[in-house]
């Protein structure tokens, strides 16, 4: 890797792929010592909310809104002028088409008017290199990403080397908590909602599925674990102490699953590259702390070092953005990065030679 700069560098990263407008400066200097100097992030929690899911017009239109303002605020929390912003990074995919023209447009309008590179980013890419933003983690490694779009282990060998080992067939696991809160009347989105209301509950006041389990792969299945959680809700009188046994029993049930999959994955791992050690956890449900101690656990008892982003790095934002353009930097060269020219994708797998899995519903 080409890690010597002769100058300390400040990376721009715009993130709009779906319902978070967020901006981030982060900073590298000579030394290759990297920081994190801002990170905005505006959610559009209450713009969907009373839909119960993500508008895509309501989302674009939320991000044209507020994306001048938000880069802006970035750029002054990070201490720093326009003229010291050496490179933007925008997320070009997969996510939903409007958010990501606004997002890439506006990156390379600005990289334009600064004469500076346009970095087009994978966002699938960026959970998975956040952690190396905070940590010294070497490749190569195994990546679980468990987000509201996409649920998938990785083997991730370098920047732009991922092959995909396991993905799920139906829902992904951020997709079966907000559904779960639905049912329950928690609200959206219901990650945070359902493991707060479990922490009154009792994990085995009801007999969930776990679906996939012993199976001999890495792969996931969630809807029929959100419909069990359906049937029983129907007949139940959802009070206050019903609701968090009901949130308790289902976050146990998909904390299983993801386990048994885990366990496979360090199987399947260990069997392509024995060396492999590290096991990264990303997206938007690495912050539920159930999860995270689960999954430590796990890890330790098989002889992998767990790692995980700071909670608010899990969902979507800026700073892995802006981590990832300063990752390509290194990689390629400031002056081989620029592409103004990248079309944004709905679709953007990050292993290409993946099998298709039938009926997806969404960009794997
Ligand atoms: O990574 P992210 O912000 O967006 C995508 O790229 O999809 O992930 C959002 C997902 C949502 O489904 C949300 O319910 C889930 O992450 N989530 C959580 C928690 N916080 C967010 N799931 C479980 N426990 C949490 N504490
Ligand atoms: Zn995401």
């Amino acid at each position: 890797m080409n890690n010597i700069l002769n100058k300390n560098i400040n990376v721009l990263g715009i993130e709009t792929t779906c319902d978070e407008t967020a901006a981030a400066i982060v900073s590298l200097n000579e030394k290759g010592e990297s920081n994190l100097l801002s990170n905005i992030v505006h959610s559009q929690y209450n713009e969907h909310s009373k839909f119960g899911g993500i508008v895509p017009e309501v989302a674009a239109r939320s991000h044209l809104k507020n994306i001048s303002f938000i880069v802006a605020e970035a750029i002054k929390q990070a201490n720093i002028s326009n003229e010291e912003v050496n490179a933007v990074s925008v997320s070009c995919g997969p996510g939903l088409i409007g958010g990501l023209l606004v997002g890439s447009m506006f990156g390379k309008a600005y990289s334009l008017s600064k004469s500076i590179p346009f970095i087009p980013i994978n966002h699938l890419e960026a959970h998975i290199l956040s952690p190396r933003l905070f940590q010294n983690i070497e490749f190569p490694y195994l990546a679980l990403l468990v987000s509201g779009g996409h649920t998938q282990l990785l083997y991730v060998e370098d920047l732009d080397k991922i092959s995909r080992i396991g993905t799920t067939l139906d829902d992904s696991v951020g997709e079966a908590f907000d559904k779960a809160s639905i049912i329950l009347d928690l609200g959206w989105p219901g990650g945070k909602n359902i493991e707060k209301a479990a922490e009154n509950g009792d994990p085995q006041s009801y007999n969930l599925p776990r679906p996939m389990i012993k199976r001999n792969n890495a792969d996931f299945s969630l809807s029929g674990l959100k419909t069990a959680l359906f049937r029983i809700a129907e007949k139940e009188t959802l009070n206050k102490k019903v609701k968090s046994n009901l949130a308790a029993s289902f976050q146990s049930a998909a904390t299983d699953v993801i386990e048994d999959r885990c366990l496979n994955a360090f199987k399947i791992i260990k069997k392509i590259n024995n060396n492999c050690k590290n096991f990264v956890v990303v997206g938007g449900v690495a912050a539920n702390k159930v999860i995270r101690k689960r999954l430590t656990n796990l890890s330790k008892m098989k002889n992998f070092s767990p790692y995980f982003p700071p909670v608010e790095i899990c969902t979507d934002n800026g700073a892995m953005i802006a981590w990832n353009g300063i990752e390509k930097i290194l990689k390629y060269g400031i002056s081989n990065i620029n592409d103004p020219d990248f079309e944004p994708r709905t679709r953007w797998p990050l292993d290409p030679m993946a099998k298709p899995i039938r009926n997806a519903k969404e960009p794997r």
